[in-house]
């Protein structure tokens, strides 16, 4: 018994040292140590031990079970060691990178403004408008002279204006530069909504950016009237708040319209008391509107005596401060993870 059990230890420890890989060392353990591997068979045989022998034979056995373990426990660090030292000779394999389990857990988010540009565009397709997109650089007869702002105009100062190095160039001030180019692109009768990024000199606060969002709206027909820019302006912000919010409408001056309108809501952030999003007015500027200017009409090749039309210039960004009351502008494209993951639906 005593031969056979030393027979058995040095054939576990020769076969353990040659295993190749965890896999085949854990064979070994089940061949060696498992319910019905050697070691148990060999217990097995205790019975036909002499019983003055039995302890002995048994404390043997206890021995070479944890002689085998040892062997098991030695080869098993070994091939560990040898496991990571291959992945660190690796030149694809990057310690620093995050578990698996960190990266596959993360959900991505779309950003407020994508949400509240696709409900805009939504809410426009189903009433019959084109979505179209217009450059960011744009042409000083764009933004200005097509819409009734010539050079020596005062209402130029109204929208500080980033010029380029290129003569007649600048970053586009407003979406209202896709006024003309659409007039002369497509047939009347047309609407269509036109979003994009503006970008304007000035110094910023909580409800003025440098680089902001807006949804120009504009509607060419034989008849169009104020009462059907105010239908579709209030069916806009129904189905963006999706309850009623109180607006007021009040004269407001911009050369490309006439009559001209500037379209309030009241201040979602505090809701009307007074907050610096609304200058402690109660009150944010949101959607100027009005009728096309016959000039503008005129630059666009449309004859002001056949064609009417009306404009909106949306301030897109501060509708999605409105919808999620956010106390301020600058976080929207401030790239911050912590704002941005806020949004994640569901
Ligand atoms: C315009 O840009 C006109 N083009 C709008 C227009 C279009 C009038 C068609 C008539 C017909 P205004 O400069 O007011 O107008 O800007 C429009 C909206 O953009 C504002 O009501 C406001 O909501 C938003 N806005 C203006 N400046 C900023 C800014 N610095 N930061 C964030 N939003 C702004």
């Amino acid at each position: 018994m005593f031969e056979e059990l030393d027979a058995l230890l040095s054939e576990a420890q020769g076969a353990c040292a040659l295993a190749v890989d965890a896999n085949e060392l854990r064979d070994h353990e089940v061949r060696f140590l498992g319910k019905k591997g050697s070691v148990t068979e060999l217990l097995k045989g205790m019975k036909n031990v002499a019983p003055a022998d039995r302890p002995a034979v048994g404390a043997r056995v206890n021995d070479v079970r944890a002689g085998i373990e040892a062997a098991i426990a030695e080869r098993r660090a070994v091939l560990e060691d040898a496991r990571i030292a291959a992945l660190c000779d690796d030149p694809s394999f990057d310690p620093s990178l995050p578990a698996p389990e960190a990266t596959t857990a993360t959900v991505g988010a779309l950003h407020p403004l994508t949400v509240v540009t696709q409900h805009v565009e939504d809410v426009f397709r189903a009433m019959g408008f084109m979505l179209l997109d217009y450059p960011e650089i744009e042409t000083e007869f764009n933004n200005f002279d097509a819409l009734n702002i010539p050079a020596s105009h005062p209402a130029r100062d109204m929208q500080d204006t980033f010029w380029l190095k290129s003569p007649g160039r600048l970053l586009r001030t407003h979406t209202s530069t896709g006024q003309v180019r659409t007039m002369r692109a497509h047939k009347a009768p047309f609407r269509a909504i036109f979003p994009g990024r503006v970008f304007r000199y000035e110094s910023t606060d909580a409800s003025h950016e440098h680089t902001f969002h807006q949804v120009e709206g504009l509607m060419v027909d034989k008849k169009t009237s104020v009462a059907n820019l105010i239908y579709s302006m209030k069916t806009l912000l129904s189905e963006i708040f999706e309850r009623d919010v109180t607006v007021r409408l009040r004269p407001g001056f911009f050369p490309f319209v006439e009559p001209g309108f500037e379209l309030d809501i009241q201040c979602q952030v505090c809701g009307g008391s007074g907050c610096s999003v609304c200058k402690h007015s109660g009150w944010v500027e949101l959607l100027p509107c009005g009728l096309v200017h016959p000039n503008v009409l005129r630059h666009g090749g449309l004859d002001p005596d056949e064609w009417q039309g009306w404009a909106f210039g949306l301030g897109l960004s501060r509708l999605v401060m409105m919808k999620y009351q956010i106390e301020d502008i600058r976080h929207l494209l401030s790239g911050d993870l912590r704002f941005v993951s806020q949004f994640r639906r569901g």
